[in-house]
């Protein structure tokens, strides 16, 4: 691999930004400064005007997952391409054993779909079931495999619910061994009885989504999860918050000084609830997930929970289906397949809706983006800096560039977007994933296979680290 350097552009990093030249040598960052010579036969890149950024970390992703019937249209491949053509160069997805199975078996099933990743990646586990083996499998996982989140659910009662008995338990667990709780929190109790009403009252339609899913339900288990870590001493990441609530709920811990990280989408902070209310099916089941869109006034406060600290991270909880995967649910809002796609547009949507508009600096875009979820999971200053020594990940970003977003030119597989038609102010032109050009103006050269596993360490007694 050549030396590429990116000359002439404004570095950020959630510190700070000067003018200055990126040297990238092989995988890593060689030299970062002003007038850098170019060493023979290296590339250069014309950063002028533009935003050198780290390469983004999208730590919330689901690619080839098996789930509801289906399986999610985007592979290890295509995501990570797609993820690449947006400025990201590390995800973080999510390996599921199903219920029962141990989790070093599926560990070993997400690794051999995750080889042909194009940009580096790592893995979570989700805890879809609890038990005495699960809980000593955990061992391996964190000491010798490198899997160091555990993501737990406090919804999908009969899947992957867990009471808090065994929430107690799993956090506990993580603490012994020095690893990270992660939660997605809504009350699935609750949630199974306002399903039943609704199905009972004769709801069908996507509608039915969003009204067994409210705000409230959010905010009580992010309490509770928040409860439960604060009792047991255990850091906690609450994944995809959309609720004004329970983003305040965070906010709050974090001032009295608990370690709790929160992270959003940048989907919740424009999409609104409204997107059920049409007749249009294929529009209101595109945008089924879960937690749903909120009615609009949460997002002025996920806003402010954003820049001010009381949300950390953006990820995307990409997790793409086509419209006709998302027809299973025509007849039954309950067989709607969860998830939206993302991961292609997190960096340049968030650009637009929070830098091109005033509302954060380029700065806490970078901490939002790569920094805070490089630390947060171990992967800080390797992914998440431009330091000398770091991965040569880095996105370029013409702040005067536009581009509309399409289902029709994106790279995720599938024909829908929560984004079309938006037109963004902030463009990604280049992105290089550990010293490769995988993304150069438009044109997409990534590599089945470039990617490689992350193995994490385990953070000690004391979670240093878990900053966010
Ligand atoms: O609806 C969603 N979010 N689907 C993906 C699985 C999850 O809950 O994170
Ligand atoms: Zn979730
Ligand atoms: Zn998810």
């Amino acid at each position: 691999m050549g030396d590429i350097l990116v000359r002439g552009g404004t570095v950020v990093t959630a510190e700070g930004r000067r003018r200055a030249d990126v040297l990238c040598s092989g995988e890593r960052i060689a030299a970062v400064g002003e007038g850098l010579p170019r060493p023979a036969g290296a590339e250069a890149i014309d950063a002028g005007g533009c935003f050198v950024l780290p390469g983004g970390v999208d730590p919330h992703t689901h690619l080839q997952l098996p789930t509801m019937g289906t399986v999610v249209a985007d592979d290890f491949l295509s995501g990570t391409a797609a993820a690449a053509a947006g400025g990201t160069t590390t995800i973080l997805d999510f390996a599921g054993p199903d219920r029962g199975e141990a989790p070093l078996e599926a560990l070993a099933r997400w690794q051999g779909w995750a080889t042909r990743a194009a940009v580096d990646y790592g893995l979570h586990m989700t805890v879809s079931w609890w038990g005495e083996r699960f809980a000593r499998e955990m061992e391996p996982l964190v000491r010798e495999r490198g899997v160091t989140s555990f993501k737990f659910f406090t919804a999908y009662k009969g899947r992957m619910m867990l009471p808090d008995e065994d929430l107690i338990a799993g956090f506990a667990r993580c603490r012994e061994l020095g690893a990270l709780p992660q939660v997605h929190a809504e009350n699935g109790d609750l949630i199974e009885y306002l399903q039943r009403k609704l199905v009972a009252e004769g709801v069908t339609g996507p509608r039915g989504h969003p009204l067994s899913r409210p705000p409230a339900l959010e905010s009580e288990a992010t309490l509770r999860c928040i409860t439960i870590a604060e009792v047991v001493d255990v850091p906690l990441y609450v994944v995809h918050v959309s609720a004004g609530d329970a983003a305040q709920a965070i906010a709050r811990a974090r001032r009295r000084g608990q370690r709790v990280v929160g992270e959003t989408l940048p989907n919740f902070l424009f999409i609104d609830a409204s997107v059920y209310d049409g007749p249009d099916f294929d529009f209101a089941a595109g945008h089924v997930m879960s937690p749903p869109y909120r009615p609009r006034e949460h997002q002025a406060v996920l806003w402010q929970a954003l820049t001010e600290g009381g949300l950390s991270t953006t990820g995307t909880d990409h997790c793409c289906f086509t419209r006709e995967q998302k027809r299973a649910g025509q007849d039954d809002f309950l067989r709607i397949p969860n998830g939206c796609g993302g991961v292609e547009q997190r960096m340049e949507a968030l650009w637009h809706l929070g830098v091109s508009s005033g509302r954060i600096t380029p700065e806490r875009f970078v901490a939002l983006t790569s920094t805070n979820a490089a630390r947060a999971f171990h992967l800080w200053p390797r992914k998440g800096s431009l330091q000398v020594g770091a991965d040569a990940d880095l996105a370029v970003l013409d702040p005067e560039r536009t581009r509309v977003l399409s289902a029709r030119t994106q790279h995720q597989r599938t024909d829908f977007s929560v984004w079309e038609g938006l037109e963004v102010r902030g463009a990604v032109v280049h992105t290089l994933a550990r010293g490769r050009h995988v993304w150069k103006d438009g044109d997409l050269r990534a590599e089945p296979g470039a990617g490689q596993f992350l193995a994490r360490q385990p953070f000690g007694p004391v979670y240093q680290g878990v900053l966010g």
